[in-house]
């Protein structure tokens, strides 16, 4: 069956959680997500599947960590940037940023190996709208 548009700003007007994504589209085995972040996420890896970061609005620094050695990159609106598979990495906003990712559908947020889980970050696949 052919899907509706579905629209990335109305999806993100229809929620407040941080770390908790939407699924807005899902084509061959990926899904299209946003999510709104704030404040600090946990470092986590995944070992199966590079993770593409788009930046809707707002500014988001992600800490890399690569053989025990730490580096971040700051992206602002507009801005890309690809995880590696891997690569433990931990994103944080200090504002309400609008982030668009893309990874394989099935992808758990936190990761395949992470730290303990803070209670303000949803563990998920992502959450399907409507
Ligand atoms: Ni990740």
């Amino acid at each position: 069956m052919m899907a509706e548009p579905v629209n990335i700003q109305r999806t993100l007007d229809s929620f407040s959680e941080p770390w908790s994504p939407r699924i807005v589209a899902q084509f061959n085995d990926y899904d299209v997500r946003v999510a709104k972040f704030h404040g600090a996420y946990l470092w986590h890896s995944h070992q199966d599947t590079d993770e593409l970061f788009i930046v809707a609005a707002g500014r988001l620094v992600i800490h890399l960590r690569e053989d025990g050695v730490e580096r971040c990159v700051t992206l602002h609106r507009g801005d890309t940037y690809v995880v590696p598979r891997g690569i433990e990495h931990k994103p944080v906003s200090d504002e309400e940023s609008h982030i668009i990712m893309v990874e394989p559908t099935g992808t758990l947020t936190v990761g395949d190996t992470h730290e303990e889980i803070p209670d303000h970050v949803d563990a998920t696949t992502g959450h399907h709208i409507g």
